[in-house]
């Protein structure tokens, strides 16, 4: 296992090289847990799949002078749309974990969502930020556990909340059971203890009297919306009637995610389930999208299909375990270079200006 780098190595030129170089400086088992998705990983493989069917429509002789990436969400104006998907116990994959992360993403001007699990307290990391921090909220059992960490990111400065929704349960994550994973001591999840799950007696189930049992409904979304006084964003809906309840629910931002192939094996592509949350939430609200975002060409996707933004995930955590904040500085930076290129060429300026006209169509 190699250690990380200080420099970018030449052959450093696309998402996809970062994601040779991490697997060389991590150990089998955080490779098994970073890498890895729920099942057969049916889903895992559909997302990069999908966004690699969608075609694209090259403009010519289009002018762009004086373009620009610029996109504003939940009250800040950010360079780009490349948002740092939450992503739990980061000083797995480097000893600075987050904090080499959320540095990147505000140097770079854009906005990172911390994880409720993730391996540095929430407090510390906003106290260094450079740019909006949005904090990813994992329902704690109760109203008050987690009215409580609301709190404590509402006074740290976050500029928003999601809530993850689509992963009461986890999916089963094969390889990383295989490969014996289990969180070191110096990773683990630093704001909030592990979740406690009601004694399941003989003959019930861990699933419904378990894990479902403390899970949140759609009534804890309505309360918890009236219950701070920060933008709250729901991640993890792929069901166009899912997203109209949120809507109801008073929702501030939709986040289509299927939490990158790791919980239900099986749910669709997100470039597939977008769409018709986009046409469902007809532009009440954001809609952002995540999973399988390789390419400055999958963000043009993206917005040409209705979302406002993208989060990435496992790509930064590549960056990461190879070159620390340089190497997800760096990563945004390719990526946001590509979306220049692909904007210009398919002839928008601006994101508003890419539209369903983007998309080639048979
Ligand atoms: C995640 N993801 C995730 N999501 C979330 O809401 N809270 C979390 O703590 C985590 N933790 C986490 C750990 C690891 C190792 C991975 C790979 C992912 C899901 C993440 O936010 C995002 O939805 C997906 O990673 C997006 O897909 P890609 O970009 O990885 O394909």
């Amino acid at each position: 296992m190699k250690p990380p780098l200080s420099v970018i190595p030449a052959d450093l030129v696309a998402a996809c090289d970062y994601a040779r170089h991490a697997s060389e400086h991590l150990d089998a088992a955080s490779w098994a847990y970073l890498a890895g998705g729920a099942a057969d990983e049916i889903t895992l493989a559909a997302n990069a799949a999908a966004w690699h069917e969608i075609a694209l429509w090259p403009r010519a002789l289009a002018d762009v002078r004086g373009g620009h990436t610029r996109v504003t969400l939940f009250g800040d104006t950010l360079a780009h749309p490349v948002i740092l998907a939450p992503v739990a116990t980061q000083k797995l994959f480097h000893p600075d974990g987050e904090g080499a992360s959320v540095l990147a993403a505000g140097v770079l001007q854009g906005a990172a969502v911390v994880s409720t699990q993730a391996s540095i307290a929430l407090e510390t990391l906003a106290a260094s930020a450079q740019g909006p921090l949005w904090f990813q909220l994992y329902w704690q059992g109760s109203r008050d556990t987690t009215l409580a960490l609301v709190k404590r990111a509402e006074a740290a400065g976050y500029r928003a909340l999601i809530l993850t929704v689509d992963a009461p349960v986890s999916g089963a994550r094969n390889r990383e059971q295989r490969a014996g994973f289990a969180v070191p001591a110096h990773a683990v999840q630093a704001n909030v203890g592990a979740p406690v799950l009601p004694t399941i007696r003989d003959g019930r189930s861990a699933v419904f009297d378990g894990f479902m049992a403390v899970a949140p409904r759609w009534d804890d979304l309505a309360w918890l919306v009236v219950n701070t006084r920060l933008p709250l964003a729901v991640k993890g809906v792929l069901h166009p009637d899912d997203a109209r309840r949120a809507l109801q629910a008073g929702v501030a931002g939709i986040v289509v995610s299927n939490h990158g192939g790791r919980v239900l094996d099986g749910a669709p592509a997100t470039a597939t389930a977008l769409p018709g949350v986009a046409a469902a939430v007809a532009g009440a609200v954001p809609v952002l999208v995540d999973g399988g975002i390789r390419r400055g060409t999958d963000i043009v996707k993206a917005r040409a299909l209705g979302a406002s933004a993208v989060l990435v995930g496992r790509p930064y955590v590549h960056a990461l375990a190879t070159a620390g904040a340089l190497g997800v500085a760096h990563l945004i930076r390719l990526l946001r270079e590509e979306l220049e290129i692909a904007m210009a060429l398919t002839g928008c300026a601006t994101l508003d200006a890419i539209d369903a006209g983007a998309l080639f169509r048979v």
